[in-house]
Parts: structure tokens; sequence; C-alpha cells
């Protein structure tokens, strides 16, 4: 019922702009998988050669280990869903999710049966006489996935079908998706800009930049252990410090900086002067006494209290504005406006990284 999809040197090019440019992913049977990335960097692109829409200039797409080369979207075994949904607004739901079936000479019993299956599915039994425009924004969501799901796909590929939402609505949706993906073990395929639903729904996610894919891994790998800046920028908050490589040995390595020098972790690829040092705010460690290394004095210009955490802005002595995130758990102590603080980090929660992989 769930296939794998293979992506093996990938290219899509408009003219002589290169949109996707050499993608190579493996995506498991019934994996929910994400592509995550800022608007333009090509991940629609990718769901339309997948779907059958648009064919790669190179490279090869495979579906359940089968070439789709000259496979119409039709002939595939893939249903797409997006953002703007179009359900047919003078039909009943239980019509619109049967909509698919009727094209395909099924009957009207085993139609009607079939949308009473999938609206429980979707959380919305016994909606079937409605029509769509007594459904809530959430709801015709639902109605939209049940509607490709009625013609059993193997594969969904839905392109950021949630960014019409409002906030709450859209949070509930991102575990509404995922339980319904887990109990139809379909492969889901996820485009969306958002990092919070990519990490939070996804099995694994791929990162992407101008076309390239920068990264993939499972959420928390992403956010730990982001192979480049564009990932570690793209995927939460940093302290970023601006200096020259000094000594590199067992995967640490020094930096020297106009704030002072620092040890951290260092990936792969990163040599030279004006390399970039990553730190997170939560890994942003407050004290009033100077840490045995990776310290930086300086005075509180702001304090930010935002619910579960509490944000500490400051600026260090040499004119470098820092953010510091505590918990709100009353297990530290939360600094004034203008206290002196000393700010640091521990070596092994910092990472000196690579810029993004760009075209060379
Ligand atoms: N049919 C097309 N012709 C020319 N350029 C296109 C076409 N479709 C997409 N592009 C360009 O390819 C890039 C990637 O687009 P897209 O895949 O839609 O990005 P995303 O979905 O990540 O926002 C963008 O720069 C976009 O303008
Ligand atoms: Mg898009």
């Amino acid at each position: 019922m769930s296939a794998g999809i293979d992506l093996e040197n990938v290219c899509c090019d408009f003219g002589s702009f290169r949109a996707v440019d050499n993608a190579n992913v493996s995506i498991k049977p019934g994996e929910f998988f994400s592509f995550l990335g800022p608007s333009g960097c090509g991940k629609t692109t990718i769901l339309r050669m997948v779907s059958g829409f648009i064919e790669p200039t190179q490279g090869v797409i495979r579906i359940g280990g089968k070439d789709m080369r000259g496979q119409r979207p039709n002939q595939r075994p893939t249903a797409l869903i997006f953002q703007n949904l179009a359900l047919f607004p003078l039909m009943t739901i239980a019509e619109n999710i049967g909509f698919g079936l009727e094209m395909r000479g099924v009957d009207k019993a085993t139609r009607r049966a079939k949308a009473e299956e999938l609206l429980r599915l979707v959380d919305l039994p016994g909606a079937g006489d409605k029509m769509v425009s007594q459904l809530s924004g959430g709801q015709k969501q639902r109605v939209a996935i049940a509607r490709a799901l009625a013609v059993e796909p193997q594969v969904m590929l839905l392109d950021e079908p949630l960014s019409a939402l409002d906030l709450k609505l859209r949070q509930h949706m991102r575990a509404e998706l995922r339980a319904i993906q887990k109990r139809t073990g379909v492969t889901f395929i996820y485009i969306t800009h958002d990092q919070g639903e990519a990490l939070a729904m996804s099995d694994r996610v791929g990162v992407m930049s101008h076309g390239r894919i920068q990264q993939i891994a499972d959420p928390r790998d992403i956010y730990n252990n982001p192979v480049n800046g564009f990932v570690a920028s793209f995927v939460g908050e940093n302290n970023v410090f601006v200096g020259d490589l000094g000594t590199v040995s067992d995967g640490m390595a020094s930096l020297s900086t106009p704030h002072g020098s620092f040890r951290a972790r260092i990936g792969q690829g990163v040599s030279g002067k004006g390399v970039k040092l990553y730190v997170r705010p939560e890994h942003t460690i407050i004290s009033d006494f100077a840490p045995a290394e990776n310290g930086v004095h300086g005075t509180v210009q702001e304090v930010s209290f935002e619910g579960a955490f509490i944000a500490i802005h400051a600026v260090s002595d040499s004119g470098m504005k820092m953010v510091a995130e505590l918990r709100n758990d009353g297990s530290a102590a939360i600094p004034s406006i203008g206290d002196q603080v000393w700010m640091g980090f521990d070596a092994q929660r910092a990472a000196i990284l690579p810029d993004a992989n760009t075209k060379g």
C-alpha cells in the first residue's frame, strides 16, 4: 500500500535557470519525509517532478523501484494536495470524497461506504451529507486529504497544505496529519517553509537552499547537528561569531574573533579566515563569574518574558549583540536590564560550520 521514492541526480532547468540541482534522496515506504526550505528553493518543483507534471531535465525518479520516466500523472501511484484545495462546492462532502472513484466507474454504494470509512479516518464521522460551505478551514483540509486517499495512492504529496490556516489550527492539524499518515501507512512527502512543522511531523527532513538539498536527517539531527550555516540558521536561532581558525584537533577547533577566543566543534570543509561559529540561545549560559573558556563579558539590554522561557538580550563589551534563553523553571536567577554578566557556552554545544552548499 505504500511505495518508496528514489531521486537519483535529479536536476530541473527552466531555460538557463537550474531550479533543482542534483537532488539525491531515498524516501522509504511509509516514511513521512519533508522538504524544508525558503520560498523559491525548489520544493514545489521536486513535487511536480515526482507527480509527473514536469519531467526532470536530468536524472531518474523511481516510485516503488519503477522508473517513472514518461509516466503521466494519472499513471503514477501518487496523489497531490495543495494549499488552495479545490473541493467542489456544489457536491456534498461524501460526493467530493467519492469523486475520484466515480471517475473510475465505482458504484454509488461502494463510494458512499468508502467515504464513510475515510471520514472516520480523518475524524469527521457522519459529515458525508454536509456541504463544503458548512465546514471550517481545518475540516475542509481533512476532507481534501480524505478525497486524495480515496483512490488509494501509495504516495501522498502535500505542498504546504496548512499554510492558509491560522496558527492554532495549523498546530492542531500537524498532529492530525501525522496520525492520519501513521494510520494509513502511506508514504508522505510534505513540503513546507515552516521549520516547526517539518521538525514536529517528519521521520526525516531534507533542508533545501537554492535548488540544492543541504542535509537529510531526522529532525533532532537537523537541529542538533546542522552540517552548515544555512541549516543552522534556517532551523533555529544562533549567536554567530566570525573569526579566524586556529588549531584543529579531534574534531575541535579554536577560533580567534574580535569578541574573544573560543573553542568549539568543527564541521566538514571549514578552513581559513572569516569562518563562523554558531551557538544556540538555549545553549548560551549567563553567569556572574567568568567561565573557564568561551566567556564573553557584557551588559543586559532587555529581558523578554516568553512564557516557557525568558530571552536575555545582551551586548558584549566588544559590541556584539547576543541572546541567551533561560528556561522558566525557577532553576536560574533572571538578570535585570543593566546587569553586568558573563555569557558563555560549552565547547561541545557550539559548532564552526561552513556556509551553504551553493553552486560552484
Ligand atoms: N515553470 C517555471 N518557469 C520558470 N521558472 C520557474 C518555473 N517554476 C518554478 N520556477 C522557478 O524555480 C524556482 C523554484 O520554484 P519552486 O519549486 O516553486 O520553489 P518553492 O516551492 O521552494 O517555493 C523559483 O525561482 C521559481 O521562480
Ligand atoms: Mg512551493
